[in-house]
């Protein structure tokens, strides 16, 4: 009997993804609120169970005795599910310091100050808050996703007429060529795979961008290598980290154990079938 490989989600994003994992001869497990997902005719078996449902989820990963768990893009929360599989049922995963450190953007960047890499200044909001000096900033949720809610302040004022909820903090705003790292963590594996400018459209806008890839430096290993043991990433099997290039330094703006589906499109269909097939044996 091949080994089971549980995809959560079956859209769009996990869609080569379960193809990948019939393709590489494993049965293709899917779960997915959505029985007519673009994923769910390439899963061996399926259960039309919300991924959200974390109960549910682990259930029906018992119950077939899955032998991984992975997902593909975690922007809904895929990656909190994944985690929460693989600790009940003692697979590999990301462990929650990992989610924590790759989903609270707070917590990331004080793991980050606290082990002197760079990003920029950032603060809690508080009254103290408004009266702080870096100006432009942006206001950002704390666990936001694809660029939204992201709001930018030329001038303190501004900021104050503002309703924010703490679920918020600020960000000093920093003009710099964006910079994204892409790459395989797993057991005995952390390995930067590839470089791309990531270019956004900009204030007041961050919910577009456009990914170009660049030639690959060393500097990027050595920096993916340190995010990965300062943040206690054990396992992804994909990361990616977003940083700003300015003055010849790197700050690190957002890391996310996820595979980009945008990154994922710009490789060439061999190197991207390659990709999800090695997340695949990572998470076995
Ligand atoms: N402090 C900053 N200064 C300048 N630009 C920034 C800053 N923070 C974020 N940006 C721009 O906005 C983009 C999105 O920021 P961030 O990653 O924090 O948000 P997100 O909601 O996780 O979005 P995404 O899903 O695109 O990563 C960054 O890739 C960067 O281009
Ligand atoms: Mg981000």
């Amino acid at each position: 009997m091949p080994e089971k490989v549980l995809s959560i989600g079956a859209g769009k994003h996990q869609t080569p993804l379960i193809k990948a994992i019939r393709d590489s001869g494993y049965l293709a497990v899917a779960v997915d609120i959505d029985p007519q997902a673009d994923g769910v005719k390439y899963a061996d078996i399926f259960y039309p169970v919300s991924i959200f449902n974390r109960a549910e989820v682990i259930k029906c990963a018992r119950q077939v005795k899955t032998d991984a768990v992975i997902t593909a893009s975690s922007l809904l929360g895929a990656g909190k599910t994944v985690s929460a599989v693989a600790q009940s049922l003692g697979l590999k995963g990301p462990s929650a310091k990992a989610i924590t450190n790759s989903t609270n953007k707070l917590k990331l960047k004080s793991a980050l100050l606290a082990n002197g890499i760079p990003t920029p200044r950032f603060g809690e909001l508080s009254s103290d808050a408004l009266n702080q000096p870096e100006f432009p900033v942006l206001l950002k949720p704390v666990s936001g996703v694809g660029g939204e809610n992201i709001k930018y302040f030329k001038k303190p004022e501004n900021i104050r007429k503002q309703s924010w909820d703490t679920a918020c903090f600020w960000e000093e705003y920093l003009e710099g060529e964006g910079i994204s790292l892409y790459g395989l963590v797993g057991d005995e594996v952390c390995q930067c795979i590839l470089a791309a400018n990531k270019k956004h459209s900009g204030p007041p806008d961050f919910t577009r961008h456009e990914l170009t890839p660049i030639p690959f430096r060393r500097k990027y290993q050595d920096l993916f290598q340190k995010i990965v043991k300062v943040l206690g990433i054990n396992f992804g099997p994909f990361f990616q980290i977003d940083c700003l290039k300015r003055g010849g330094e790197l700050y690190v703006i957002d890391v996310g154990i996820e595979i980009d589906p945008q990154i994922a499109g710009l490789l060439n269909s061999e190197f991207q079938r390659n990709i999800y097939r090695e997340m695949i044996k990572l998470a076995l």
